[in-house]
């Protein structure tokens, strides 16, 4: 299939041009830059340095391709960032994926992949947290996604031939196994880099927020899925969108997660067996609205569309990340540190 990838310079976008390639589609790529990497970009695949919010521009690039379906990652990520700045996250999350989905419809464009995320479902009622577990969430980021996925079930209800999956990730991690492309956020919020980057000397210590919580080691539960198989779900529901007779499994949202919890204690101790040697750390108080556990049940997606993440081991996961940070200690700006 002929596929735009939006954001496919960052970090999830650039593992999903990556598979994308090697899958035998089409590939091309749009980013602003504004958080992405050029040097992350792989030669022969066309890109544009374009904002999704540039319709005219966006129609120009899907009609000049005859591209088929879009996956949609470009988006701003940071939760602490769009308490600050609520508008910049609508404006960006909400309005631009409004604008990109006005210029597919004037392209003739009807497949669409999103990132979504379990943010929407902010602190939730149960765990393992199921599609059907009511959604509210809690900040800016979480809701300007949520309205994203209010809005594409209003598209699919009122154009029959305009097909949508939505995935809401959990925590993504790890990198390219030959370490060629990696995290690197700036700045970086994520606990698996950070952890690295103590065990690097990047940063003094980590810093664990909440010991107290009602779980085993008194720390917070989360889903790590490893952005590779996070892609290959990707590429399972785009190819499902393409294929007429399957399009039942359309119009819908997964969870992306493993199904199962790691604690912040358990990342650690994983990550100081991959490093092979101690992590400073220091303790500090909860964080607000940050719940004690949060993992999700992937049944549906491994139902209907075959899904099954390769990398449930989370030192496995870690040794990917830990391999891409200490051949890139400054990320993407390449000298070293
Ligand atoms: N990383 C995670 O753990 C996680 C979890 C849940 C959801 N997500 C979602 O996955 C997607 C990708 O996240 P990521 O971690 O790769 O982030 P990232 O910042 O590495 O990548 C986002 C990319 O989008 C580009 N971009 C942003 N706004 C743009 C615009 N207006 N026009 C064109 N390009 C634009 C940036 O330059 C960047 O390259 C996001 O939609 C995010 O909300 C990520």
């Amino acid at each position: 299939m002929n596929i735009l990838v939006t954001g496919g310079a960052g970090y999830i976008g650039s593992h999903a041009v990556r598979q994308l390639v090697k899958a035998g589609h089409n590939v091309v790529i749009l980013d602003n830059l504004s958080y992405g990497h050029k040097q992350s970009l792989p030669d022969g695949v066309p890109f544009y340095q374009t904002d999704i919010a540039e319709t005219n521009k966006v129609e120009e690039i899907l009609r000049t391709h005859r591209i088929e379906a879009v996956m949609h990652f470009a988006a701003f990520i940071s939760v602490g960032e769009s308490v600050e700045k609520p508008l910049r996250y609508y404006r960006n999350n909400t309005a631009g994926a409004m604008s990109l989905l006005e210029a597919m419809e004037r392209a003739g464009v009807k497949r669409f992949v999103f990132s979504s995320t379990a943010a929407t479902y902010g602190e939730p009622a149960e765990v393992p947290i199921y599609e059907t577990t009511p959604q509210n969430p809690i900040n800016p980021y979480g809701r300007s996604k949520w309205f994203v996925e209010q809005i594409l079930k209003d598209i699919a209800a009122a154009d029959p031939d305009f097909r949508f999956i939505a995935f809401r990730y959990f925590n993504v991690a790890g990198a390219s196994a030959d370490a060629s492309i990696g995290e690197d956020h700036q700045p970086e919020t994520h606990l698996i880099p950070l952890v690295l980057f103590a065990a690097m000397g990047k940063r003094p210590n980590i810093k664990v927020f909440g010991t107290d919580y009602p779980t085993e080691d008194g720390t917070c539960i989360r889903d790590y899925v490893h952005v590779d198989d996070l892609i290959a779900a990707h590429i399972l529901a785009v190819e499902t969108l393409g294929n007429a007779p399957q399009a039942a499994a359309a119009n819908t949202f997964y969870n992306l997660g493993i199904g199962r919890g790691y604690s912040v204690k358990e990342i650690l101790d994983a990550s100081e067996k991959v490093v092979g040697g101690k992590i400073p750390t220091v303790h500090g108080e909860r964080r607000p609205g940050d719940p004690a556990k949060l993992y999700a049940n992937s049944d549906k997606v491994q139902k209907e569309l075959g899904w099954k993440p390769q990398h449930t081991d989370t030192e496995e996961v870690i040794a990917t990340a830990w391999k891409w940070h200490t051949t890139h200690p400054n990320g993407y700006s390449g000298s070293s540190f």
